[in-house]
């Protein structure tokens, strides 16, 4: 199903070939690799993701050749790279910014994937590999958010690495025991902040591993497409160039744009004021609260009074999504013909954001509503038990009880219309 196969011009290419045929590698997966016609916009996100990789680990490398781990100087450093180093500021926020917009991109795509069952047979590795990415750029985040050593890099380390010490509620003293050897000391401190500065600059580069992966499972099946059904021959592919090479960056073009206007115009619109203030283990924050992209679980985390119970519901929420392609059992992938599944999607998507509102509120706070005061945690606790729902009842029954509408024949046929279907334009 591959189009047309490489044929090596001059000599050289010919020699190369022979030996290391990376010419013919990259026009088999990229230039002819058979994509399906009616990839939207939203497919676009999984190649800004790959470019904000690269933006995260140039910008990272140049960093790191100024910054300085450690206790004492981090927080100096950070602001001498700001203020003093040439061009600093532009790295620090393209960094800092870039792990929000990174957040954005990968949210999207992974909705994406939800809307048009995406990870249903044969995709599951491809999805589960998703998720592996996901929980690396989570801990990646969390380690990088820790390097400014600002009151709430400090704070936040404190609140996440403390919850291994619910494990004492299983086994008497192992979770203090585990989290003194997380710290390397007997607070969060100096040899953390070294330790979390290798695993920063470690991580990024296990996930390019794991994209690799990923890209690898992508083309074995090749794309869905919004529509969920297969490709059943060339009239439903165009070749990835230059069709979508061109799309892509258009869309790029679109999000750099969205990405620029807020590294020079709002650079701290992602930021939390208390981190401009220097670490202060004896002064808490009166509100500890991590980076928006963290907020949903951090809300389920508190929902929870009983600590260890939290800490479980919390990592559930992420377990969950490696069940994903087992638990939905429709024979239909796309909302778009899955009318109850697709109303229950939206108000997944309503839930994640309604648990990130409140995960950024305070522990005890409350909406007035006329005489009455609604506390959030019980928003929480709806919001989460919806989550949950979501995966583990309706994906699996909506899926036995819903009646999908007539999904078209071919890709073909629903572009082009009924009774076309034109060959691909390079085959
Ligand atoms: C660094 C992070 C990631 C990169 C660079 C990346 C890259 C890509 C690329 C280039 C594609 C093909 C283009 C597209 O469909 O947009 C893709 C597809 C896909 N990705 Fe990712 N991805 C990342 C994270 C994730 C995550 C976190 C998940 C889910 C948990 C995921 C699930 C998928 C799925 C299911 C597809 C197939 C979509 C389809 O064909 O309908 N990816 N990814």
């Amino acid at each position: 199903m591959h189009g047309p196969a490489y044929v090596p011009k001059t000599n050289f290419t010919r020699w190369l070939d022979k030996r290391l045929p990376i010419i013919r590698f990259v026009n088999d997966t990229i230039t002819t690799y058979p994509t399906p016609r009616n990839l939207n916009f939203w497919y676009t996100f999984g190649g800004i993701l790959t470019f904000m990789l690269g933006v995260q680990i140039v910008t990272g490398i140049v960093l790191a050749m100024h910054y300085v781990p450690n206790a004492n100087l981090a927080f100096d450093s950070v602001e001498n790279i700001t203020r003093d180093v040439n061009y600093g500021w532009l790295l620090r926020f393209l960094h800092a910014d870039g792990a929000s917009m990174f957040f954005l991109a990968v949210y999207i795509h992974m909705f994406r994937g939800l809307y048009y069952g995406s990870y249903k047979e044969p995709r599951e590795l491809l999805w589960i590999l998703g998720v592996i990415i996901y929980i690396l750029m989570m801990a990646t985040a969390f380690f990088g958010y820790v390097l400014p050593w600002g009151q709430m890099s400090f704070w936040g380390a404190t609140v996440i690495t403390n919850l291994f010490s619910s494990i004492d509620q299983i086994v008497p003293h192992a979770g203090t025991a585990i989290t003194t050897w997380l710290w390397g000391d007997f607070a969060v401190g100096d040899p953390t902040l070294n330790r979390f500065f290798s695993l920063h600059y470690l991580l990024p580069f296990i996930i390019a591993g794991v994209v690799g992966l990923h890209i690898w499972a992508l083309h074995v099946p090749g794309n869905n497409n919004p529509l969920g059904i297969d490709v059943k021959g060339p009239q439903d592919t165009v070749p990835f160039h230059p069709y979508y090479t061109a799309k892509d960056s258009f869309y790029l073009c679109l999000f750099v744009l969205v990405y620029a206007i807020i590294v020079f115009y709002r650079p701290d619109f992602f930021g939390n004021p208390d981190n401009y203030i220097p670490a202060n283990p004896l002064v808490t924050p009166t509100d500890i609260v991590p980076e928006w992209y963290l907020l949903p679980f951090y809300a389920m985390l508190r929902s929870v009074p009983q600590k260890l119970i939290g800490v479980l519901v919390l990592f559930g929420a992420l377990a969950t999504l490696f069940f994903v392609p087992w638990l939905d059992t429709s024979k239909v992938r796309s909302c778009r013909f899955r009318p109850l599944m697709k109303q229950f999607f939206w108000i997944f998507a309503l839930d994640c954001v309604l648990l990130g509102y409140v995960g950024s509120q305070t522990a005890d706070a409350a909406w007035h509503l006329g005489g009455f005061d609604l506390p959030l945690v019980w928003l929480a606790r709806l919001g989460t038990i919806y989550y949950y729902a979501f995966f583990w009842v309706i994906l699996p029954f909506v899926g036995l009880i819903e009646r999908p509408k007539s999904l078209p024949q071919t890709i073909a046929q629903a572009v082009l219309g009924a009774g076309r279907s034109q060959p691909a334009p390079a085959e």
